[in-house]
């Protein structure tokens, strides 16, 4: 199955997704985090059959209290991948796992109050807490030999803050890949509960945890869930985002509700293609992505090895999970924006660390989850480029 992820640059450049038309054709794009590779085969099958009946209409929803194929599809990725046993009618539908974080702003958030994030994480948990008119409040990650961690203090005391309410979690972590322990989310867990902050938990990349073990932030203390709101979609392990698909699980029913009193019009409807995809790479698509997993640790540990050789103090911690390399280029003299001198000097276009937070200045996300030849042709670009 290795094959399927065997892409050369030609067959790549043919993709049509924003990851290779933003740039001119020169360019190797390492940015967006999309990988190179077809949807896995029991996916594609479900959406030719779609194809093959004309079949483009609206996608059902679950029932409000019963159960769905879809709902029940969620449930049981949940309990297989990850032991975690829930309630299928408490999965509600999204166009994609933003939209979660906007639904629990806008619902448990007063404009103009602050909504606690990690310094870096993904940039739009910013975009979209600065859009609602709220007020990004940064907890640093810190460096901890190996990996990058939580400051705990600083979150404890951004969760006494009066008018907090609200923690926007991100595991595994985008851009840092850390894959927090389950004894750091139980103290994030009993910090939340202490100070009362409801925790939306984005585990859209959990699909993806290599040698660490994934645990859903709803699990980790008997009473966590009932103040957590679990956010994900399949589409980042399975590669379709373009689909658009993502879903809410509400730890309790009174958190399922306050989602549900969300005009449907306001939670706004996945696409029918997104729907069918995600049942079936939950039905059906642990083997393509087992092997998946395996492609993605080789690239890691070929890229950690390629950049290390360039300069050692590069890589500052082995992702844990997922294809993201948050990568530092402070010690390198090529100006204020290193991803402006690389797309430059080298044509390759990486994610510019600034974007995730105060703390990313001179830091660059190098997505790797791509061939070993492209990875290598874009990895020797860039070797000659700082060498000049
Ligand atoms: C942590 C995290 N959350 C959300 C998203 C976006 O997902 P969606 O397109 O489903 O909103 C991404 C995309 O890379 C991500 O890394």
């Amino acid at each position: 199955m290795s094959d399927l992820f065997d892409i050369d640059l030609a067959t790549a450049r043919q993709r049509r997704s924003l990851k290779w038309r933003r740039y001119p054709d020169d360019v190797i794009p390492l940015w967006v985090a999309e990988m190179d590779f077809a949807v896995a085969p029991v996916i594609a099958e479900r959406l030719e059959s779609l194809l093959e009946g004309g079949d483009f209409g609206y996608p059902p929803e679950p029932p409000e209290r019963g159960t769905s194929e879809f709902g029940e599809a969620v449930a049981g990725w949940m309990s297989r991948r990850h032991g975690w046993s829930i309630d299928p009618s408490m999965v509600s539908i999204t166009p994609d796992t933003m939209r979660v974080l906007e639904i629990a702003i806008a619902q448990f958030t007063e404009p103009g109050t602050p909504v606690v994030l990690t310094d870096p994480v993904y940039y739009p948990f910013r975009v979209v807490i600065e859009d609602a008119g709220r007020l990004p409040l940064w907890v640093p990650m810190v460096h901890s030999g190996q990996r990058w961690e939580l400051d705990l203090g600083a979150l404890a005391e951004a969760f006494a803050q009066e008018s907090v309410r609200l923690y926007l979690h991100c595991n595994p972590h985008n851009p840092t890949g850390t894959v927090f322990t389950i004894e750091e989310m139980q103290a994030i867990a009993d910090l939340a509960e202490q100070h009362g902050v409801l925790v939306v938990s984005d585990e859209v990349h959990s699909g993806l945890a290599h040698e660490a073990l994934h645990v859903p932030f709803a699990t980790v203390t008997p009473t966590i869930a009932e103040r957590t709101i679990t956010a994900s979609a399949a589409s980042k392990a399975f590669n379709f985002a373009g689909l658009r698909c993502g879903f809410a699980i509400a730890g309790s029913r009174k958190l399922h509700d306050q989602i549900r009193a969300v005009p449907t019009r306001q939670r706004k409807l996945t696409s029918l293609p997104g729907y069918e995809a995600t049942i079936a790479a939950f039905t059906g698509g642990d083997p393509w992505l087992e092997a998946l997993n395996s492609h993605l640790i080789e690239m890691r540990d070929h890229v950690v090895t390629r950049l290390g050789a360039i300069d050692r103090s590069l890589v500052t911690s082995v992702p844990s999970a997922s294809y993201l390399l948050w990568t530092d280029w402070r010690q390198f003299d090529i100006g204020s924006e290193p991803a402006t001198f690389l797309l430059e000097e080298a044509r390759v276009a990486l994610s510019s660390g600034g974007d995730y937070g105060p703390s990313g200045e001179g830091f660059l996300r190098v997505n790797f989850g791509t061939s070993r030849a492209i990875l290598d042709e874009a990895i020797d670009r860039i070797e000659v480029a700082v060498a000049r």
